[in-house]
């Protein structure tokens, strides 16, 4: 048996949101009465006017900003709550949650007046601009900050229920048609979900079992919101291949089921046909064998968004390739030259992920690593230095503070080599090491370019740290030949080394050309970010066991 497929999503699934919203304003507003009171003596009419004080009748609009643009557009409106300072807004507003992106809001408090319904009409009580991930991160649920002029805005967010559950399928075949004249079929299977517009998506592809028609594949592990987006009558296709070297499996057949269905476990009602459509219209066809549901079961794990909710803290640390490959950062054609006013690749790889990690880092203190160069004093190799030219502390304050530090060190240190990763690795499993409780993550972010030199010491030292709380994202750039980097994400074959396997895959490789082509730097920036960062949450899932999770709760 050879597993030519890792299981592999195609899409990564949003996790829905929900934000509350209330309020305490300060601003009354004045209003003007008009009294006509008529003079029944006089005969004219007397025109009285006079200032009354009430209160505002709050209501609140959510803005979310366009991904790389400037401009805002209105996601939702609360209720208006006439005469009311404290208003505390039932109505909902319902987000879909990416952490990879960094998702900024606006929440606009308007005197509402409903004369009119534009905004533009009304009288402004402030506004709060925050990201997504500030809220889902804030401890205690509830997120606090001052309105542009003056008040509070409260704001919870709360995971949408029923999208952590997870379902385990253990399924077979019999009688599989035979695709080959000689021997066997080697069948796999798809699985699809169908969209609003009966158009289907494959959500999980099984691994192959060469020659042989009757199949049981390995349990098929898979979030519900992934399989039939939470919704259980939704169908469900099953296509089952024969595998073909050069990519272009044939179909042996295809059916569909849903997961209430599935539900029922195994028996008659979960046993299917197999067809082939081209088959089909043949006197006699009878089907190209049989798929059985052994066992369907189905459980709740925590999800990321639990994790961050009951105080999980994400440590970002960055570590920069100061090997002479780069190029004299003096000069132009380097990837380490700093034209004034503009990002190179490595700065810009810092700004994207760490824009979006710092959300969840509550200090904001990220230690910066620097391998390959020879640093001063006496400008001895170091695989491990620290950017900011202290010997004893890598913090820098802030993504500013490590930008700094990296032009620092751009002046103080002469670019050298080799290209060593595994230093920097144990250097952040160290802390990793220390932190097992379930309290911390840590996110390494190498940016390099190229060709990796302790390739076998690096394969060893990943397989040892898959079992710490630690995820690291290779960044590429240049147009080196990156094909060490594929190998240690673990995204196609398992990673390994002298027959230890890694826990789980703890490496995520972007290619930084891949998001150079046309578009601005904001827009490389933010696609960048989404690359690097889609798979870290299902790493932390993986990585964090049950008995963290509830060590993590007691805390919260
Ligand atoms: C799946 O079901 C089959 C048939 O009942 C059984 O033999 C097999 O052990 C099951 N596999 C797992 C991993 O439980
Ligand atoms: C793959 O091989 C089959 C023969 O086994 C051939 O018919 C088919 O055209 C090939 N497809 C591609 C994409 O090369
Ligand atoms: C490096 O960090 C240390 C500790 O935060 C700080 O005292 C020092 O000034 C920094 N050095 C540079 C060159 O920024
Ligand atoms: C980088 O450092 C040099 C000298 O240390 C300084 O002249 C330059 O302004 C700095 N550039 C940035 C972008 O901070
Ligand atoms: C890396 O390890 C493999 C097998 O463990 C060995 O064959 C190879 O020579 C090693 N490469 C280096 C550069 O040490």
């Amino acid at each position: 048996m050879q597993n030519s497929f890792a299981p592999t999503y195609y899409e990564t699934p949003v996790t829905k949101v929900e934000l509350s919203v209330s309020a305490i304003i300060f601003k009354y507003k004045i209003h003007l009465k008009i009294f006509l009171a008529l003079d029944i003596f006089s005969s004219h009419i007397n025109l009285r006017d006079k200032d009354v004080m009430s209160k505002s009748d709050p209501l609140c609009v959510l803005y979310i900003k366009e991904q790389g643009q400037n401009s805002y557009h209105e996601i939702g409106r609360t209720e208006l709550i006439p005469n009311c300072l404290n208003p505390q807004w039932v109505k909902k507003f319902e987000v879909d949650y990416r952490f990879e992106e960094r998702q900024l809001l606006r929440f606009h408090v308007f005197d509402w007046d409903t004369k009119s319904s534009n905004t533009k009409d009304q009288d402004s009580l402030g506004h709060v601009d925050c990201s997504l991930g500030e809220i889902m991160s804030c401890q205690g649920s509830q997120y606090k900050k001052p309105l542009s002029i003056g008040g509070t805005l409260i704001i919870s967010g709360e995971e949408v229920a029923g999208s952590n559950e997870i379902v385990t399928l253990n399924v077979s075949a019999n009688n599989l048609d035979k695709k080959k004249f000689f021997g066997k079929s080697d069948p796999f299977l798809v699985l699809s979900r169908s969209l609003q517009d009966n158009a289907f998506i494959a959500v999980h592809k099984t691994e192959v079992i060469k020659k042989n028609l009757n199949p049981n594949w390995k349990p098929i592990v898979i979030p519900v919101r992934t399989l039939c987006g939470g919704d259980e009558d939704r169908p469900i296709k099953f296509e089952c291949f024969h595998w073909k070297a050069n990519g272009s499996h044939s179909l042996i057949g295809v059916f569909q089921t849903n997961l209430k269905t599935f539900k029922e476990g195994s028996g008659s009602q979960n046993v299917y046909t197999f067809i082939n459509p081209k088959k089909q219209k043949k006197s006699g066809y009878i089907g190209s064998g049989k798929f059985i549901l052994n066992s369907c079961s189905m459980h709740v794990e925590p999800t990321f968004l639990e994790y961050i909710k009951g105080g999980l803290e994400l440590h970002f640390t960055v570590a920069v390739d100061f090997t002479a490959s780069n190029g004299d950062p003096q000069r132009p054609n380097s990837l380490h030259y700093i034209q004034q006013g503009c990002d190179n690749q490595y700065s810009l790889a810092i700004k994207s992920v760490g824009e979006i990690i710092q959300d969840y880092d509550t200090d904001k203190m990220f230690p910066a690593l620097g391998f390959g160069a020879q640093i001063p004093p006496d400008m001895l190799i170091s695989h491990e230095f620290f950017l900011n030219g202290s010997t004893d502390n890598p913090y820098c304050q802030g993504l500013e503070g490590v930008l700094n530090a990296y032009n620092h060190s751009l002046h103080n240190v002469r670019l050298y080599g080799p290209t060593n990763f595994s230093p920097v690795i144990r250097h952040v499993s160290r802390f990793a090491q220390a932190f097992q409780d379930g309290s911390s993550y840590f996110i390494l972010l190498i940016i390099t370019d190229g060709i990796i030199t302790d390739l076998n010491e690096t394969k060893k030292t990943l397989v040892e740290v898959s079992r710490l709380p630690i995820s690291i994202i290779i960044v590429g750039v240049g147009n080196e030949d990156f094909s060490a980097m594929q190998l240690l994400d673990g995204d196609e074959k398992r990673l390994s080394y002298e027959g230890r396997y890694a826990e789980r895959d703890i490496v995520q490789f972007v290619e930084f050309r891949r998001h150079m082509s046309g578009g601005s730097s904001c827009n490389s920036k933010t696609l960048l970010a989404k690359d690097v960062l889609a798979e870290v949450p299902t790493q932390t899932y993986f990585k964090i066991r049950l008995e963290d999770y509830h060590i993590l709760f007691l805390k919260a």
